[in-house]
C-alpha cells in the first residue's frame, strides 16, 4: 500500500518545489544588505566620485577647509550681510573735546604703547579671520558696543597680533614682566601752518591707512571725526608730521638745499 503512494507524494512535493522555484527567481535574486555597488568611490564611468558613498574622496591640506564633509557637511555657510547703519556723508558734524578725550582714553586701555595692536576686549572662540572680518571689516553697532572698523588692510591670522583674553582659569594668574620700555605719549592735534590750515597728520601712517575707519563713517570714533569724510585722498592736503620723520637729527640734509625756509 505504502510502496503505491510514496512515489505518488514525491511527484508532488517536487512539483510544488520547482513552482515555487521559477515564482522565486521572478522577484530577482534578493542582494545581502550593507554592500555598496561600487567598492570604491569612483564611478564605473572611471571619472566622476559618488558622494552618496560612505567613503570620503581623499582631499589635500588645502582644500580640508572647503571641503564639507562629516554629520554637518549639509549645513551650509552663506555669507550674511550684516546690517549697516544709516549714515549722511554730508551731515554737519561738530566734534566735542569730551568726546575726543573719552574715545582716547579708551584706546589708551587697550593699547600697550601708542600705535601698539589693541588687545581684543570680547572673548573669542576658535574661529577663523572670516568671522572676525565680518564685525570689524566696516563696524557694526550692537548692544550699545561699536565694533571698531579695521585700520589696516585684512591681514591673515588676526590673533597673532591683536591678544584675545586670558582663558578663564588664568585670568587670575598676573604675568606682568617687569620692564623699563616707555612709549611715546599718543598725539592730540597736528600742527598747523596757521588757523584755519589742514593739520598735519601728528601719528605714523603704517597700519592707519584706512583712514575713515577712525576719523569718519559710522563705525568712526567719536570727537576724531573730520568735518569733510566724504573727500577721498586724504594725504593730498594732510602732509605727514616732521616729528615723525626718521630723519638725523641735523639741520644739513644731504643733496638738499638748506632748510631756512621751514625753520622759524
Ligand atoms: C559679533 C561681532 C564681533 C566679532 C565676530 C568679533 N568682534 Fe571684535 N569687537 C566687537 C565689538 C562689539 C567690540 C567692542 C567691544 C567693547 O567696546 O567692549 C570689539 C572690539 C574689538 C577690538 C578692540 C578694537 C578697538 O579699537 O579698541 C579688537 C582688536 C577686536 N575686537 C578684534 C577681534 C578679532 C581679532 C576677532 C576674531 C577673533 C573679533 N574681534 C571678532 C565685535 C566683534
Ligand atoms: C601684523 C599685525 C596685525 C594683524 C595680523 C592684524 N592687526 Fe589689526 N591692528 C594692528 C595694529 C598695530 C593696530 C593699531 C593701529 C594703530 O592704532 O596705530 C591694529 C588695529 C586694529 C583695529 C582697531 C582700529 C581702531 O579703531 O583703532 C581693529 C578693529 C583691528 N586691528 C582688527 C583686526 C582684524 C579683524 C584682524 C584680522 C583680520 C587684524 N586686525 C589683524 C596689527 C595687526
Ligand atoms: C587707528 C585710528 C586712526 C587712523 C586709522 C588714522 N588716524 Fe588720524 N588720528 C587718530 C588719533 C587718535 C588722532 C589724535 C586725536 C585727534 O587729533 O583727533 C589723530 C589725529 C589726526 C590728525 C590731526 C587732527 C587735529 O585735530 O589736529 C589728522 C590731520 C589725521 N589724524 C589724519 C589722518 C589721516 C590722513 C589718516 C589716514 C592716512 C589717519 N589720520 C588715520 C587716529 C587715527
Ligand atoms: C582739500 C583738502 C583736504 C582734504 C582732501 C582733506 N582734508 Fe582734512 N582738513 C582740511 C582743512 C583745511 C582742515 C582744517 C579745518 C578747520 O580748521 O576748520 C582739515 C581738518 C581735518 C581734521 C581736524 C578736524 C576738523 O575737521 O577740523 C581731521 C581729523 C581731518 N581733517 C581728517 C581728514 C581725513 C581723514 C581726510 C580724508 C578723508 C581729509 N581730512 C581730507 C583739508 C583737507
Amino acid at each position: 500500500m505504502m510502496k503505491r503512494y510514496a512515489p505518488i507524494f514525491f511527484s508532488c512535493m517536487m512539483a510544488v518545489a520547482v513552482v515555487g522555484y521559477i515564482f522565486g527567481i521572478a522577484d530577482g535574486v534578493p542582494v545581502p544588505g550593507g554592500l555598496n555597488e561600487a567598492s570604491l568611490a569612483v564611478k564605473d564611468d572611471g571619472a566622476s566620485i559618488d558622494t552618496d558613498t560612505k567613503l570620503i574622496p581623499a582631499v589635500s591640506y588645502s582644500e580640508i577647509a572647503n571641503t564639507p564633509m562629516g554629520p554637518t557637511k549639509h549645513w551650509q555657510a552663506t555669507p550674511q550681510v550684516l546690517p549697516s547703519a544709516e549714515y549722511d556723508l554730508f551731515r554737519k558734524i561738530e566734534t566735542s573735546e569730551a568726546d575726543k578725550k573719552a574715545s582716547g582714553q579708551l584706546r589708551a586701555s587697550r593699547r600697550a604703547f601708542n600705535g601698539a595692536p589693541p588687545i581684543i576686549p570680547h572673548p573669542v572662540e576658535n574661529t577663523t579671520d572670516a568671522a572676525c572680518y565680518a564685525c570689524h571689516s566696516g563696524g557694526v553697532q550692537m548692544a550699545g558696543l561699536k565694533a571698531s572698523v579695521m585700520s589696516h588692510a585684512f591681514l591673515g591670522n588676526c590673533v597673532q597680533c591683536h591678544a584675545p583674553m586670558a582663558p578663564a582659569p588664568f585670568q587670575d594668574v598676573d604675568a606682568a614682566v617687569a620692564t623699563s620700555f616707555v612709549g611715546l605719549p599718543a598725539p592730540t592735534e597736528g600742527k598747523r601752518a596757521y588757523k584755519g590750515a589742514p593739520p598735519t597728520i601728528p601719528h605714523s601712517q603704517w597700519m592707519r591707512e584706512n583712514c575713515s575707519a577712525c576719523h569718519g563713517g559710522p563705525n568712526g570714533w567719536a570727537g576724531l571725526e573730520s568735518t569733510h569724510p566724504w573727500r577721498t585722498n586724504c594725504t593730498q592736503c594732510h602732509a605727514p608730521s616732521a616729528s615723525l620723520d626718521q630723519m638725523p637729527e641735523s639741520d644739513v640734509v644731504p643733496m638738499l638745499p638748506s632748510l631756512d625756509v621751514v625753520s622759524k
